[in-house]
């Protein structure tokens, strides 16, 4: 088995910080990480649970991917991030099983890791991201 853990639950959100507020009224958490990742457009905060997190997750621009995200389909589950100890390996294997890649080669992510995001046509539904960290 490739995957090791759950690394995050993506929920893309208009307002971060009302989506902060409200997951610390609803359920008491604490924001563990924050980062504005340029490249990709995006501001998240990441909440942990055990051994993984929920990112929420908004646009810093409109020509972002969650941006566009948003204006189509309004808030809701982004993507579910796979943690794996080798992130190529792991994209490879996903390639030769018939997945769609939109990184051909992984990336940096953030926090550090790195990263490899798969189409969700051909993978029933899902946007993957595939992180090691
Ligand atoms: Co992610």
């Amino acid at each position: 088995m490739i995957l090791t853990e759950i690394d995050h639950v993506a929920i893309a959100v208009h307002d971060l910080e009302e989506a902060i507020h409200y997951y610390q009224r609803a359920f008491g958490a604490e924001v563990h990480h924050r980062e504005i990742v340029e490249r990709d457009g995006v501001e998240e905060a990441l909440i942990k649970v055990a051994d993984s997190y929920i990112q929420l997750t908004t646009a810093t621009r409109d020509d972002s991917p969650i941006a566009k995200f948003l204006a189509t389909r309004g808030e809701g589950l982004h993507h579910i991030g796979y943690r794996v100890d080798d992130c190529n390996g792991a994209l490879q294997a996903m390639i030769a099983a018939g997945a769609r890649p939109i990184d051909e080669t992984p990336r940096p992510g953030s926090r550090g890791t790195t990263v490899a995001f798969i189409h969700p046509k051909g993978s029933h539904g899902t946007l993957i991201e595939l992180v090691e960290e």
